[in-house]
């Protein structure tokens, strides 16, 4: 983290010695918005203002969640907002609660949205793309889970257990300190944790767990993280045979988020992620530039 005022870090303890455990007890498992949020549903049109209710920090590691007193009732696990923080830029983010969004700190937009603390407020324009196909009562469920793609996962995980699916997880991070919701998935299911060093579960990728499971015993699988890490799971699942059955949430860059200025297209599908996707079967995605390269800000291919 970066420069944090006492003030804030006041506000930060403060928020964690009030409100946590009232958060915890006022949202439910999944997606439900905690009590005095309005309905927040700007889906194309400018950005509603939401007022920040309440901060949680999620990891040692610069990963904060944000509630806000707006909530997209209407949104789906999956689905992602654009954030508009002012006088800085417009980012997407994924709906990690319907009135709350998960983010790590990489880059001007998230170091600013580091800096809010309660009563500041962004605008919010949500909830928008496609969602994960929810699975069906009985369904067999994994989870791949790889940094920050925690944030959409852990309300399908918990939308899925609602269902009457069995969930299995298995979440990834560098280090301990990377890895957030641990508790909200271990909530749904069976967890399976990794660090790539070793300081929390087992050490490695989420890869090398995949390569000792049998897919065969799962119904549906859905993965979100590094696309590097998306390119990996996606050969053993080739391997396995799982592709059929398997959603990837995917990251380009967004402008618009609604599909008008195609800066987040992907070669040679022309899919816009932000209208089609951002979730997508993983068998649409094996004859594209999918896990070879993606376009920065002015459209220059950036190869992985
Ligand atoms: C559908 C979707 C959902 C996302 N959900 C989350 C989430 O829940 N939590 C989270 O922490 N991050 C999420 N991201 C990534 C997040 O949008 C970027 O981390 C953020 O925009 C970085 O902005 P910055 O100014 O801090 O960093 P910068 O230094 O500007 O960028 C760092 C990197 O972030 C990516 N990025 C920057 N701007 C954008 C943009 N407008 N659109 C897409 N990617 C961008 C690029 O890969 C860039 O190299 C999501 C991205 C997408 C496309
Ligand atoms: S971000 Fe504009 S079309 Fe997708």
């Amino acid at each position: 983290m970066t420069g944090k005022s006492n003030n804030q870090a006041n506000q930060t303890n403060r928020t964690d010695q009030t409100n946590r455990t009232d958060q915890t007890n006022r949202t439910d498992q999944t997606n439900q918005c905690i009590e005095g949020s309005s309905p927040c549903n700007s889906k194309t049109g400018f950005p509603m203002n939401a007022k920040i209710i309440d901060v949680k920090d999620e990891a040692a590691n610069n990963k904060r969640t944000l509630f806000f007193d707006k909530s997209f009732e209407n949104a789906s696990p999956g689905h992602f907002c654009m954030v508009w923080i002012r006088g800085v830029d417009e980012i997407p983010l994924g709906c990690s609660y319907t009135n709350g969004v998960t983010f790590q700190v990489v880059g001007p937009a998230t170091q600013a949205l580091f800096q809010l603390k309660v009563g500041d407020s962004v605008g919010l324009r949500g909830p928008l793309g496609n969602p994960f196909t929810l699975p069906e009562k009985g369904e067999r469920v994994l989870i791949v889970s790889g940094g920050i793609g925690a944030a959409p996962l852990a309300p399908l995980a918990e939308k899925s257990k609602d269902i009457g699916a069995s969930v299995t997880t298995v979440l990834g991070a560098r280090s301990e300190s990377d890895l957030i919701f641990e508790e909200r998935f271990a909530e749904t299911g069976d967890v399976i944790l990794t660090t790539d060093d070793g300081s929390k579960g087992k050490k490695g990728f989420v890869t090398d767990v995949l390569n000792g499971l049998d897919l065969t015993k799962f119904d549906k699988i859905y993965v979100c993280g590094p696309e590097l890490m998306l390119k990996f799971v996606m050969k053993i699942l080739i391997d396995k045979q799982a592709v059929s059955k398997t959603e990837f949430s995917m990251e380009r860059y967004f402008k618009c988020g609604i599909g008008v200025c195609g800066s987040c297209c992907m070669d040679t599908l022309g899919v816009r992620v932000c209208k089609d996707g951002p979730v997508f079967k993983a068998e649409t995605l094996t004859d594209s530039e999918f896990g070879k390269y993606h376009r920065d800000a002015s459209g220059k291919r950036v190869h992985y």
